[in-house]
């Protein structure tokens, strides 16, 4: 059935959202706010429905020309035909939506950080491999996988690497993992890119035993000198990509990234973040407006391998850094030594354990949590430890918005900003500032 919609809003995860004749909601991919319409009602649920986009009738002048031939057919990007500068907007919309709706907290304004490149902007890239040894990502909602020669958010030198390995793969008839019937060996293959110029080559397999993995290694490496290092990561786990005990098949087995501030030493499976010259701002933001005078005991959440924890630690007194990455926990340890830190503490721990039994007081608490965000239990225990300042860094508005507004019990917003980690995509990456009430 066909009908005509007009697209009033944008729903977090790029869906254009509009009405029904009777006034049902209805979500439809493809279609921006400001547009009219023709869309298909696949499915309808009580309380809203999902359209396929059959056509446009009215498109909005800032639509263009995506400069990639998998769009719309590749999960990854949404906006690849839409204007930068729209795209900008279009965030700013959904944020402040989620945190009106959710937080109820309506913001007039929001200022949004650039990405200060639009494209080639990935600094780490996760690609399935076809039994053709060709490379490439997910569709969209779908376990199939499109070939994909050049990613266009991807660094340009990571398509010249990939051709490459598809022939030596290829050549060594390395078995290609069926997630499906749970058959083969090599899961996926990850890139890592430093604009020092350093790239980390990830081979991920099911079993420990890759035989042909030294000689592989030594091949791409004669081809492609800059390739730093050669690592191979044994993970039977089949939902998470990146995890698992790794042996280094060349070079030193890390890759090397300097902020203006800090160097940064990662090995292959710890996170890092993935648009260089934002999360630069983002830390700079971030330590700035928490107006930190020396004499200050801060908790670092979620704190990986010290993105944030070592600027914070050169600029107070002491930092207690908590995350439950081994491999990451051993990272910010050595990265505080790199930079000659001596006042900061790696705590390998759950947050929420750590919560559970701090007895010290802390005068500010970083947080920088996965997609799910804190959660209640954790907020409670923050709201009792009753820090000056929290900076709270998210990467998913709906469950910052859930933990903001318990926070907003004890706390006002001192400022909140939006980093484009991810343009082309629905992703929406934010810092706020947060300062005890006066009185409480
Ligand atoms: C979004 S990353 C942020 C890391 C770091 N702040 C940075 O900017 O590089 C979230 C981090 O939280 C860690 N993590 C996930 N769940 C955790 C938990 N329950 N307790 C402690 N750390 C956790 C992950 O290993 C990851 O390093």
């Amino acid at each position: 059935m066909s009908e005509i919609v007009y697209i009033e809003k944008m729903a977090y995860g790029g869906s254009g959202i509009g009405k029904l004749p009777g006034g049902k909601v209805i979500f439809v991919d493809g279609a921006y706010p400001g547009e009219l319409v023709e869309v298909d009602v696949l499915s309808e649920k009580s309380d809203y429905a999902i359209g396929n986009l059959e056509k446009i009738v009215e498109k909005i002048p800032e639509r263009r020309t995506a400069k990639c031939p998998y769009f719309r057919n590749c999960g990854g990007c949404n906006f690849l035909d839409l204007k930068y500068e729209k795209q900008l907007e279009f965030k700013k919309m959904v944020f402040m939506d989620q945190l009106e709706r959710i937080a109820e907290l309506k913001l007039n304004d929001l200022y949004i950080e650039k990405s200060p490149k639009e494209y080639e902007y990935r600094l780490k890239m996760e690609y399935s491999i076809l039994n053709d040894y060709s490379f490439g990502f997910k569709m969209k909602n779908s376990h199939k996988v499109v070939s994909v020669k050049n990613c266009i958010i991807a660094p340009k030198v990571f398509g010249k690497i990939l051709e490459k390995l598809s022939l030596t793969l290829s050549h060594f008839k390395i078995p290609i993992y069926n997630f499906k019937r749970k058959k083969g060996l090599l899961k996926h293959v990850i890139l890592r890119y430093s604009p020092s110029g350093e790239v980390m080559l990830i081979f991920v397999t099911k079993s420990e035993y890759f035989k042909e993995g030294k000689k592989i290694a030594s091949l791409i490496k004669k081809e492609f000198p800059f390739i730093k290092s050669i690592v191979h990561v044994m993970n039977s786990n089949d939902k998470i990509v990146l995890r698992g005990p790794y042996k280094v098949l060349s070079g030193d087995g890390v890759i090397n990234y300097e902020f203006s501030w800090e160097k940064f030493q990662v090995p292959p499976t710890a996170f890092f973040q993935n648009n260089f010259h934002v999360a630069e701002k983002m830390v700079e933001f971030l330590t700035k407006k928490l107006d930190l005078n020396g004499n200050e005991i801060v908790l670092d959440l979620f704190s990986g391998l010290g993105t944030f924890s070592l600027r914070l630690a050169a600029l107070s007194k002491f930092v207690i850094a908590v995350e439950s990455s081994h491999v990451s926990v051993k990272a910010g340890r050595a990265n505080a030594n790199i930079n000659g830190l001596k006042n900061i503490k790696f705590i390998e721990a759950d947050a929420l354990d750590y919560l559970n039994q701090v007895k010290e007081k802390f005068d500010v608490i970083v947080l920088d949590p996965p997609r799910a965000g804190i959660g209640p239990e954790a907020i409670k225990k923050i709201l009792e430890l009753s820090p000056q300042k929290i900076g709270y860094v998210s990467c998913n508005p709906t469950t910052f918005a859930r933990d903001l507004k318990l926070l907003l019990e004890k706390y006002e917003i001192e400022d909140i900003r939006i980093f484009d980690m991810f343009p082309q995509t629905y992703h929406i990456e934010s810092v706020a500032i947060l300062s005890r009430k006066n009185n409480l």
